[in-house]
């Protein structure tokens, strides 16, 4: 791959919702990370601009994204919902800035790339020109890491996968709210729910982002149109999307059917050789994934790998990651360091 910004000792980079659950994270790993920045800059509304935010134990301000002004920087990650973005990434991308977005607002433009490095990198050709590039949903994200190596072997003809996501996923707001509720309610006092459709704590909400025509939900909706853009638009993909009283990490039970012969082991060797995917399935001593575990961690955890009994060629996979961290940060950090590859 040619490389898309030239050689520097450091990149200007721009994190547009900085104060936010995602914005946060992606500080986090470009610390972490040590990708190389010459200048950062934290952008967000004009709420709270002008507060601070830190980075490797330095502050810095937050500026107003309505009058900031991209030009000079080399790369922005965007985490501030999908009317920010729709608004503010062009402005970005026409000052030269290529823009990683985490939001939906561009996922499904045809112009512009939908890129999960450990599946798709190739797809990131697109953003030459528009300087663009879509960060998938973070359900999408950990489904097709766990897919793509089993795709790769014996093609797939169908996913059916229903999710247990955690409230991080609706952001930071969405966070306090499952606290607070837990401790009014344990406290005998009413739990208000004004972020997430219901109240979240000790309960379980089958509705995530809006109901469309259909009957499914948007997020549904997300995770079926995504999976066949970064993977193969001929997988027939369906999805029951449900939001979960977990803070951090989203779980999915995935039944897959194969074109052709899979079972249980040869899946568990191609997936425990796999890129960005960690094996934890120990039936007999108890072991398989969870979002205690997962949360704060960079892999994709596949466990409970086991074979359909009902159908030929299928198998059940329990995928379990932080949907903060690879189902949105550092799945945009990995893409900018594409970026920044040199040959
Ligand atoms: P702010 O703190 O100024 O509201 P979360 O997903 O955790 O709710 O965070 C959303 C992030 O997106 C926050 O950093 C928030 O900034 C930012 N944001 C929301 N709306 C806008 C906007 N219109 N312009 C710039 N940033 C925004």
């Amino acid at each position: 791959m040619e490389p898309f910004l030239s050689e520097k000792d450091g990149y200007v980079v721009a994190v547009v919702g900085a104060t936010g659950a995602v914005g946060q994270t992606m500080l986090e790993i470009l610390a972490e990370r040590d990708f190389p920045i010459s200048e950062l800059v934290v952008v967000a509304s004009s709420r709270s601009a002008g507060s601070t935010v830190e980075f490797k134990g330095k502050d810095y301000v937050v500026q107003d994204l309505e009058t900031f002004d991209p030009t000079g920087s080399d790369i922005a990650l965007f985490s501030a919902g999908g009317d920010t973005s729709r608004e503010h990434a062009p402005r970005f991308a026409e000052a030269g800035c290529y823009v990683v977005d985490n939001s939906s607002a561009w996922r499904m433009d045809e112009s512009v790339a939908l890129v999960v490095p450990e599946v798709n990198p190739h797809a990131l050709e697109m953003a030459r020109e528009n300087r663009i590039i879509a960060n998938p949903n973070c359900s999408t994200i950990q489904l097709v890491v766990a897919l793509k190596p089993l795709h790769d072997a014996v093609a797939i003809e169908r996913v059916v996968v229903s999710t247990y996501q955690a409230v991080s996923g609706a952001g930071g707001k969405a966070i306090e709210e499952l606290a607070e509720q837990t401790r009014n309610l344990l406290s005998g006092k009413e739990a208000e729910a004004n972020i997430l459709p219901a109240r979240i704590a000790f309960n379980v909400i089958p509705h995530i982002d809006v109901f469309l025509e259909d009957g499914y939900t948007r997020e549904e909706h997300k995770m079926i149109e995504e999976t066949r853009k970064i993977m193969d638009a001929d997988i027939a993909v369906t999805a029951t999307t449900v939001r979960v009283p977990v803070f951090y990490g989203h779980s999915e039970a995935v039944n897959i059917t194969f074109s052709g012969p899979m079972d249980a082991g040869r899946a568990r060797e191609l997936l425990a050789d796999a890129e960005g995917v960690c094996v934890v399935d120990d039936p007999k001593g108890e072991d398989y994934p969870m979002p205690s575990m997962a949360a704060g961690s960079d892999p994709v955890w596949v466990g409970r790998i086991r074979n359909d009994h009902s159908s030929f060629n299928s198998l059940h996979l329990w995928v379990v990651a932080d949907n903060v961290r690879k189902g949105a940060a550092l799945n945009a950090v990995q893409i900018a360091e594409i970026l920044i590859r040199q040959p």
